[in-house]
């Protein structure tokens, strides 16, 4: 249709992981376990989904366009004025603002090629020239990323820790780099891993340098177990986040999740539960990955990337594995043809997942 333009119907549609009600239809299996979208296994937290029920009678009404509770407490737990912080549905809503806000024809933006696939999408949907740098053992080669920047450069996307990789920059890293930075060109820093890398010595918790040109993002999605209700945040510099507020959806996001969220800040222990059992889900399954000498990734995550032989053993490890009731994440999308991503479960998820680990791997090598 010549209505469309060229870089929109060049796009492939996003192919989130596939939900567990289609693989029980697909496959007529009786237990299916999902650990394909690095996504909470506890459920929500509870005081989320009394908080968002409590909401429900006030939802023929529009919800708060300022968001002045949970802007307040965000800003409140990080030392911040509620003018630092922007909401959005999810942290991709706050990402799709940033590029909405901040881009304009000629600019260029610099990334890793195989980082954060939501981001791709944005970027390739934008028309925006982008320059993809390659990883490096696949971590970020900040280097290269420097390298890159010219006049054009306006924005850059660093997601720390990155998925689908889990690995992170450190302290060094991230300094070195940001010398080499100039003011103009604005560092949209990714942290919606944050909580489950906060503890590892060396990682760079951006809030702690409070740069002009960096805006935080972190999200609800994951240690907060909230991803369907859609809210993520950005930090930043009072006078972006001041623009980001004159070009993001007004109502976005909506009362329940809102409320959910606010309730979510306070419930320390979820928290304390979430980083428990995924540090010891991921000390276990990757003590079986090393049993079996295959080859991973470490991450400091809720999930861990498998790497093969070539992309057809990977493909053939997903399919099996799917075939045997777990749903994991072939990296094909991701420009990681040879790599399976595989999320941290509940302990019951990862005993299913190890079982049929064995199974496959008799069958696959
Ligand atoms: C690095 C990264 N950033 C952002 C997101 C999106 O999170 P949200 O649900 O807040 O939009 C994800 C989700 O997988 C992610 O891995």
């Amino acid at each position: 249709m010549a209505l469309v333009p060229k870089h929109i119907k060049e796009l492939s549609p996003y192919k989130a992981g596939k939900p567990i009600s289609e693989v029980q239809r697909e496959l007529g299996l009786e237990k299916i376990v999902k650990l394909a979208s690095n996504e909470n296994p506890l459920g929500p937290p509870k005081s989320s989904v009394k908080a968002a029920q409590d909401s429900l009678l006030e939802c023929h009404r529009y919800p708060d366009a300022a968001a002045f509770e949970l802007r307040k407490k965000l800003a409140a737990r990080f030392e911040l004025k509620m003018e630092n912080v922007v909401l959005g549905g999810g942290s991709e809503g706050v990402m799709s603002t940033i590029m909405r806000t901040f881009l304009k024809p000629g600019d260029e933006i610099v990334t890793a090629e195989n980082s954060f696939i939501g981001f791709r999408v944005l970027a390739n949907a934008s028309g925006i020239h982008t320059n993809w740098i390659p990883m490096k053992d696949y971590r970020y080669d900040l280097s290269s990323m420097a390298d890159a920047i010219n006049d054009y450069t306006k924005i850059i996307y660093l997601a720390n820790p990155d998925n689908p990789t889990g690995t992170y920059f450190t302290v060094d890293e991230f300094d070195t780099f940001m010398s080499r930075v100039p003011e103009r060109v604005l560092v949209l820093l990714d942290e919606a891993y944050f909580e489950y890398a906060q503890d590892v010595g060396n990682f760079p918790d951006s809030m702690h340098y409070r740069y002009d040109n960096v805006i935080t993002l972190r999200t609800f999605s994951k240690a907060y177990g909230l991803a369907g209700f859609r809210v993520g945040y950005g930090f930043g510099h009072e006078d972006l986040i001041g623009n980001l507020l004159k070009v993001k959806l007004p109502f976005e996001p909506g009362i329940p999740a809102q409320s959910a969220a606010i309730a979510a800040l306070d419930d320390g222990q979820y928290l304390e539960n979430t980083l428990t059992i995924n540090d010891n889900g991921m000390r276990k399954i990757t003590a079986i990955f090393d049993m079996l000498e295959l080859r991973y990734i470490p991450s400091v995550t809720n999930f861990v990337t498998l790497v093969f032989k070539d992309g057809i053993q990977a493909k053939e490890f997903t399919q099996t594995m799917l075939e045997n009731g777990v749903i994991l994440r072939h990296l094909i999308g991701f420009g990681l043809p040879e790599c399976v991503r595989v999320t941290i479960g509940t302990v019951d998820e990862n005993e299913f997942f190890i079982e049929k680990l064995h199974n496959t791997m008799e069958k696959i090598v």
